[in-house]
């Protein structure tokens, strides 16, 4: 038994599954998750002091890599500053100013800690605003665990939805209609029959919770605008995308203004923020300028508003996200040719600096066209990389993530375990 196994047996004992958030357990590819101790740049450093290139960044918000030095020299200050104090300060100011400067829909915002208060909060304000209860969202995306979005459709029946998890009021979960990606005729059906009850459409305008869905453009629009049109708020879930994508995100790759938008993961620089935001008019109702209720005792915290603010103004100097896509096409298009060229299947989809291996040669758009062998095969690919020491999310349904530390060579040692751990997984090593 090697470090690792002995302490999950102990986590195991005290909690549930060994882990505190779902997927870090390695149920879906077996095996024992590794403990990690250190991390800096690019890398991970397990308890048995082996270092693993890592490309999960803890699930996207270290945009800089791990303990970036302009970020790490804020937080140090900080520390010896002042942790959190409950009060009026002029961090959060700081970060809300450059937000909503350089990002014009976000006309004002409200600071929580985590993307699914954001979201949570985002819905009670689209309910506050439409004076309607209902919300749709689409198949696949991944919100939050917000009870009233861990639904998804029931047996195909207009109206009936089933919970995603034990524990959600069926009532809840009534309250949400769940569309396909992908398939205009579907969403016009359920927005046309709902457009009484509806407060909001919610989406990830670029769906990277269950593999990389990318989107066609006109689809995202047609969903915006008919929206519009019955006065249902849209509400862009920029929890992964934001920032990550481009400086405005996906609404400004789309060219797209959002009611109402909510961010996570990068805009704290790796340290537990929230924030959701939008139009003035519409955010002017939360306490305690308006009646929708929302707080927390830790929101705005000094030291993740100062990581945040210093990681999005790096981000911006050095043009980050023209970095990042060029380095990622540059490593995809190297491994889909070799992939071609030796009859291997998977295939390495990119936007921005987000990618996904999948195992197939066209663009996949909804969840139904993800082959149904993909999760076996990625449980092989996996433990090749594993064994290779580059740690990719323990899910062949999690996408991985780019950041400014992975550079030449760190991307070229990748790309070698890559084609090795695609040809095992495949069967032809
Ligand atoms: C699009 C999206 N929304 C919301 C969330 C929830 O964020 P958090 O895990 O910070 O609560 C996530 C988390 O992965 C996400 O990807």
């Amino acid at each position: 038994m090697n470090l690792s196994e002995e302490y999950f047996e102990r986590c195991l004992k005290v909690a549930p599954g060994g882990v505190h958030s779902p997927v870090r357990a390695f149920k879906s590819v077996g095996g024992t998750p590794v403990f990690f101790k250190s991390a800096k740049g690019a890398h991970l450093t397990s308890v048995e002091n082996e270092k693993y290139i890592d490309f999960c960044q803890s699930f996207g918000p270290l945009l800089l890599g791990h303990r970036d030095e302009e970020v790490e020299a804020v937080v140090h200050e900080m520390v010896s500053t002042i942790w959190t104090s409950g009060t009026c300060e002029t961090y959060s100011l700081e970060l809300a100013e450059w937000i909503t400067s350089h990002v014009p829909h976000v006309e004002k915002l409200r600071f929580v800690s985590s993307g699914t208060e954001a979201v949570m909060s985002s819905l009670r304000v689209a309910r506050a605003v439409t004076k309607k209860d209902k919300i749709l969202k689409f198949e696949g995306c991944y919100h939050g665990h917000v009870d009233s979005l861990l639904v998804k459709s029931g047996s195909g029946l207009a109206g009936e939805s089933s919970a995603d998890s034990a524990g959600i009021p069926r009532a809840t979960a009534a309250q949400t209609i769940v569309c396909p990606l992908d398939d205009t005729q579907a969403y016009m059906k359920l927005i046309e029959e709902n457009k009484d009850d509806l407060a909001a459409v919610i989406l990830e305008p670029l769906p990277a919770n269950f593999g990389l869905l990318e989107q066609r453009e006109e689809f995202i629009k047609t969903v915006c605008e008919e929206a519009k049109k019955r006065c249902i708020l849209v509400i862009f879930d920029e929890v992964i995308s934001g920032f990550r994508v481009a400086l405005g995100g996906m609404a400004e790759k789309l060219g797209i203004t959002p009611d109402l938008v909510t961010y996570g993961k990068v805009i704290g620089g790796g340290f537990p923020v929230g924030c959701y935001g939008g139009k003035k008019e519409f955010m002017d109702l939360v306490a305690p300028s308006g009646p929708v209720y929302q707080a927390g005792t830790l929101s705005a915290n000094p030291i993740g508003m100062m990581a945040g603010l210093t990681t999005l103004k790096k981000c911006k100097r050095v043009n980050i996200w023209k970095i990042l896509e060029e380095r990622l096409l540059n490593l995809s298009s190297k491994y889909n040719t070799w992939a071609k060229d030796e009859g291997v299947h998977m295939r390495m989809k990119t936007y921005g600096s987000l990618f996904w291996f999948y195992g197939r040669d066209e663009e996949i758009r909804t969840v139904a066209k993800i082959s149904k062998s993909h999760g076996d095969v990625y449980k092989d690919f996996f433990k090749k990389l594993m064994e290779r020491k580059v740690y990719l999310a323990p899910s062949g349904f999690e996408v991985a993530f780019l950041g400014l530390a992975h550079d030449e060579e760190v991307l070229e040692k990748s790309l070698s375990v890559f084609k090795e751990a695609s040809l095992y997984a495949e069967g032809k090593l």
